[in-house]
């Protein structure tokens, strides 16, 4: 198969983690740049990183990249560009854009420029003078910084990011995004012969991305992506790596998760987001509040999303809930515990400081991922 340039996007802050998973997945000479993660690939390789990525938001087709200070230069480059080995004679294409201390600084008129590059390319191959573009969706970016384009294609589409597993139907208040969950199991000391806790899962995100990773299901096998669609990529390449996916899912794991709320509705709409990923019989469920927890066992790992005093619940809430977290899981000196707020008094309530923070973004809110390291198994 013929070489591509691929672009990972993933929130600021967990390039490690995304740089990781593509490294575990095989791939080398990894280039990352704010929230960019560039590789060489294959055409496969768009069908493989949809599919399995955990914690990133979208794939992106690199279609080139170069200088550019005049909108001349910016429709030429654009043009001499392989628009016409992947956009189809119906494509539905968009482009969107953003432009950051360059001389072309009007996006719109970027926008219009690259479209109008890209529609005299395919003009010339396919000799019409109308597009209908009722077909497939081609999601053309243009990204402008310091001068230097990038133009990619959206392989994973444009409305749904990778985040969209499919199975969250149901949300209490403030649920974490799925990439971002993920994100917070990865980054901890979790695998999959240890306890994991929850105590306030909301939707049940935590729980059930460790369960997709504890039994090594991909979280995209069952949804769509807009590349799906696309003639250039064969529909039997879809098919055969979600049949090898499907084949490496460790149905018999026995996983030691536990997920628990003091709000019945949450607990009933984690259930049901938990069967629908097919996760529901490896995790326990319960509706308590936090201060009634008694502990599984030793050497577990707990990992939450408290309240937000400006979301849900208010700043009395939030120190209580940050008291029973020190009492319950920090008095126990064999548990690992990690907790993202941005409730800047948090290590006070939870009675000591992290081992390690970690500044990390949860949508706009500014965050902090206190993580305090229990005592190693002998
Ligand atoms: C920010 S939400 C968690 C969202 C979750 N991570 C998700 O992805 O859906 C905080 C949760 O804490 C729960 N909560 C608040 N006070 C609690 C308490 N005392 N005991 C247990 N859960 C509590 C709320 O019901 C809410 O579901």
């Amino acid at each position: 198969m013929s070489k591509i340039r691929l672009a990972v996007v993933c929130t600021f802050g967990l390039e490690a983690i995304v740089k990781r998973e593509l490294i575990q997945m095989g791939y080398t000479d990894l280039t990352v740049d704010n929230g960019w993660i560039f590789f060489d690939a294959e055409i496969e390789d768009i069908i493989k990183t949809n599919i399995s990525l955990r914690s990133a938001e979208r794939v992106l087709l690199v279609m080139g990249e170069f200088n550019a200070v005049t909108f001349t230069e910016l429709h030429d480059k654009t043009y001499d560009l392989p628009w016409d080995e992947w956009i189809e004679k119906d494509g539905s294409f968009t482009v969107k854009g953003k432009s950051v201390k360059s001389k072309l600084h009007s996006v719109p008129d970027c926008q219009s420029i690259v479209k109008k590059a890209i529609v005299n390319k395919l003009k010339s191959k396919f000799d019409v003078e109308w597009f209908t573009e009722k077909g497939a969706e081609f999601t053309v970016q243009v990204s402008i910084h310091k001068d230097n384009v990038i133009l990619t294609i959206d392989t994973t589409g444009s409305r749904e990011g990778l985040f969209k597993r499919g199975y969250r139907k149901s949300a209490v208040d403030a649920p974490l995004k799925e990439t971002m969950a993920s994100a917070l199991v990865q980054l901890s000391f979790w695998n999959k012969d240890r306890i994991l806790y929850d105590p306030m899962c909301g939707s049940g995100t935590i729980a059930i991305e460790a369960a997709l990773i504890g039994t090594n299901t991909p979280p995209g096998l069952f949804r769509q992506f807009a590349s799906e669609e696309w003639q250039a990529i064969p529909a039997i390449a879809w098919d055969d790596i979600r049949f090898y996916y499907e084949s490496q899912i460790d149905h018999e794991a026995n996983l030691k998760i536990f997920a628990s709320d003091i709000n019945k509705d949450a607990i009933d709409s984690a259930k049901k987001n938990a069967i629908r990923a097919g996760m529901e019989e490896h995790i326990s469920f319960e509706t308590m509040d936090i201060k009634d927890i008694v502990l599984p066992g030793d050497y577990g790992v707990m990992i939450t999303n408290p309240p937000y005093g400006d979301r849900i619940g208010d700043e009395e809430t939030v120190m209580a809930v940050s008291e029973y977290l020190g009492k319950i899981f920090g008095g126990n000196k064999t548990w690992s515990n990690y907790i993202i707020t941005p409730f800047e008094k948090f290590e006070t309530y939870y009675g000591s400081k992290a081992s390690r923070k970690r500044k990390l973004f949860n949508g706009n809110v500014k965050v902090n991922y206190y993580q305090y390291f229990g005592e190693k198994k002998q």
